[in-house]
């Protein structure tokens, strides 16, 4: 008994990682197919101890698949999808490609799990920072209404996938020995360096990746209404994004309330014990499932108490991506 799962790009940053996840969750697996281009078939992955054949995607892939999680890029997911729903196959796509249709819905369990009901076949992944802050944000939100969001993120390089971590490794090591580096995951170096720069910029300054913050946000809180500034940075981390939020609710909250409202609600973890140094950090959140929350004050450049100060980390590649896409095949 079980499901019959593929995962598409099971070799990239995130599916490897969609395959570790389906394991350590013990998801019920009859089959498992691993795709990924022709370059990794016949190449072999460990799924609970045996060896999984990589086969080459091909549009015939998804017959009899039930669940098909795909994390091989927009333009992949674009090609595939007629051939995954035609097969029957449910389709839940990390990409950005579907995210903004009005049929197909954007999850985050922990947010908004009642809308994966309306879905016609594909269930899309958000981005991984809008991901990893609705984990925090999503409990405060429901308590004291959310009214506007002003971020600074913090990103790793496994957003620009296995390649990208590479570059980051690889330009460490070029640097300390005095090497000519050669960026070409990221606009620049990436080594000893910070670039205000993801994805590509709109016409009003602000990148893709920071509209994604706005959009996706609105979508999954269901608050059309809702402001939400962002500034998204990539920083020389290997996997785990951290974001500095000010928040403002409609109605008061304190600090005590917000810690108390963190630490009741799923997938996110409270540290926030300053005097004990005990902050979130991208190293403690690498590996973890839950987003961990923090360093949560009242803002004080308002004279009301509806502003909050927190910061979050969360595993880019679990919650902002494999972890996530697998808590939705748990939910279907
Ligand atoms: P492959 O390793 O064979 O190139 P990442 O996000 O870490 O860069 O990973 C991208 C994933 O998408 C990889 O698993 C990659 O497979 C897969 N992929 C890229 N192009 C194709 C393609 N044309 N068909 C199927 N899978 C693809």
């Amino acid at each position: 008994n079980g499901f019959n799962v593929a995962v598409a790009g099971a070799t990239g940053a995130v599916g490897v990682e969609m395959v570790k996840t389906l394991e350590k969750r013990n998801f019920p697996v009859k089959n498992l197919k691993l795709l990924a281009s022709a370059r990794s078939a016949g190449k072999t992955m460990k799924f609970k101890g045996e060896d999984v054949v990589i086969e080459e995607m091909t549009h015939d892939s998804f017959k009899g698949v039930d669940i098909a999680l795909f994390s091989a890029g927009g333009d992949i997911s674009r090609e595939y999808r007629p051939f995954v729903v035609e097969s029957g196959a449910v389709m839940i796509d990390n990409s950005s490609a579907f995210r903004m249709d009005d049929d197909v819905p954007l999850v985050v369990p922990e947010v908004n799990a009642e809308d994966i009901k309306l879905h016609k076949g594909v269930i899309a992944n958000p981005n991984c920072t809008t991901a990893i802050m609705l984990v925090a944000v999503a409990p405060l939100h429901r308590a004291k209404g959310l009214r506007r969001i002003v971020a600074a993120t913090y990103q790793a390089a496994s957003g620009a996938g296995a390649k990208g971590m590479h570059e980051l490794i690889v330009q460490a090591r070029e640097v300390l020995d005095g090497k000519a580096v050669n960026p070409v995951a990221f606009a620049h170096q990436i080594a000893f360096n910070l670039i205000p720069h993801i994805d590509a910029f709109k016409e009003n300054g602000y990148t893709k990746e920071e509209l994604k913050m706005l959009n996706e946000s609105r979508k999954m809180l269901h608050l059309p209404e809702l402001l939400v500034s962002c500034t998204c940075v990539r920083i020389p981390v290997l996997r785990a994004h951290s974001e500095a939020l000010n928040l403002e609710f409609e109605n008061d909250i304190t600090p005590e309330e917000a810690r108390a409202i963190i630490e009741a609600a799923p997938g996110v973890q409270l540290v926030d014990d300053p005097a004990d140094k005990r902050y979130p950090m991208p190293l403690d959140a690498t590996e973890k499932y839950d987003v961990l929350c923090g360093r949560i004050r009242q803002d004080i450049s308002r004279n009301d108490k509806r502003g909050l100060d927190i910061f979050v980390s969360g595993d880019q590649v679990l919650k902002g991506a494999a972890l996530n896409a697998v808590q939705i095949a748990e939910l279907l």
